[in-house]
């Protein structure tokens, strides 16, 4: 096998304050190790045509290690692979044209940065001979196999300064304040932020909720003096019986939209607790803004081992952080499965024991 010598590198999906990180390392450990990067714009769409990349040098990536976004571009679309695409050598296959396009660049690998969708993708490229290294990026942190995911870390810290804030507003009124955070289908975010704010209740898509459960939580708190509440909600969950409340169902590429869930819970404590109800939507404030610390590290620790498998001829496998370390693996262990809250993670039960109720 010869030597790599230029790669490519994308990210996909939503983006999570991290990228730019990831980009970074990436670009420095290849240019360190002889190796030309390539970035290529808004995930695989940049492979279509060859004036949608560019060469990327470490004077290109200086200072944008604490930048959120990224300087790529991103796209949130379904699995465009056996799409017909109109390119400027005429009409093609979406998949046929990224393979012909990756090979026109002289690119030797790829580093494909993204999410459940984005490394469902690149699984299934992988599988058409190309040869990828995935990087896990999700605010959720719903991705198996690795324990945390850049941009969670982030989106948690950001989730509970702003329950803080709602604190101090909340006890001065005595009323309930209802916050609704991101997670799809997992309610990592809701229950680490959540925790670490001080919420009396946690709602998770894991765990289908009794309103009425909820209200009596919020009622004894009135009884031993506690005027107020703070309830945080994911964007997932949703009542037991009932079903996840969106803004758009799914239609063609593009994913459903998931919201309104805080909105609901908040009228629906209204009425069963008689007490003044407000909700916030924190959105995607939770994915803007700088990395913490804790993802630059992680986002850095991940790009660097992307090279390193790639240098090692490991496709088809993505970097994964097993505490302490920093280990490959396998896409197809990871592809099309969820990493929810698991019931028995002894963070659920030391809230529970707290006092915290789920809705259950
Ligand atoms: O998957 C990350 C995420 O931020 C989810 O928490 C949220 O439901 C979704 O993306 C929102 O996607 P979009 O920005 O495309 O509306």
């Amino acid at each position: 096998m010869s030597a790599i010598t230029r790669i490519g590198v994308l990210t996909g999906g939503g983006d999570a304050p991290g990228l730019n990180a990831v980009i970074r390392a990436v670009v420095k450990a290849a240019w360190n190790s002889g190796i030309e990067t390539v970035g290529i714009e808004d995930s695989f769409d940049g492979l279509l045509e060859s004036d949608r990349s560019r060469l990327l040098t470490p004077r290109d990536v200086t200072g944008i290690l604490r930048l959120g976004g990224t300087v790529l571009g991103t796209l949130n679309t379904g699995n465009p692979l056996s799409s017909d695409v109109i390119t400027s050598d005429g009409p093609r296959l979406y998949a046929d044209r990224v393979i012909e396009m990756f090979h026109k660049l002289g690119l030797g690998a790829l580093v494909a940065i993204g999410g459940d969708g984005t490394l469902d993708i690149a699984h299934k490229f992988c599988l058409l001979g190309m040869p990828i290294v995935g990087v896990p990026k999700t605010i959720d942190n719903d991705i198996v196999g690795t324990t945390n995911c850049f941009g969670f870390d982030t989106a948690v810290a950001f989730a509970t300064d702003a329950i803080d804030r709602l604190h101090t507003t909340a006890e001065a009124h005595k009323r309930i304040l209802v916050v609704e955070v991101m997670g799809r289908y997992a309610g990592w975010i809701a229950l680490y932020a959540g925790v670490a704010g001080g919420a009396d209740a946690i709602l998770i898509p894991e765990i289908p909720f009794d309103i009425g459960m909820v209200a009596k939580r919020l009622r004894e708190r009135d009884k031993w003096g506690a005027k107020f509440s703070i309830v945080v909600v994911a964007e997932g969950a949703y009542p037991k019986g009932g079903t996840l409340s969106l803004i758009e169902a799914a239609h063609g590429l593009a994913s459903e939209r998931l919201g309104g869930i805080g909105a609901q819970v908040c009228d629906a404590l209204a009425g069963e607790t008689g007490k003044e109800t407000r909700h916030v939507v924190l959105g995607h404030l939770q994915r803007g803004g700088a990395p913490t610390s804790f993802d630059r590290i992680l986002a850095t620790r991940f790009g660097g081992k992307a090279v390193e498998l790639v240098r090692r001829g490991e496709f088809g496998t993505m970097a994964a952080f097993a505490p302490p370390d920093i280990i490959a693996r396998r896409l197809e262990e990871v592809v099309g499965k969820t990493k929810t809250v698991p019931m028995d993670f002894d963070l659920l039960a030391t809230a529970r024991a707290l006092g915290v109720t789920f809705g259950d």
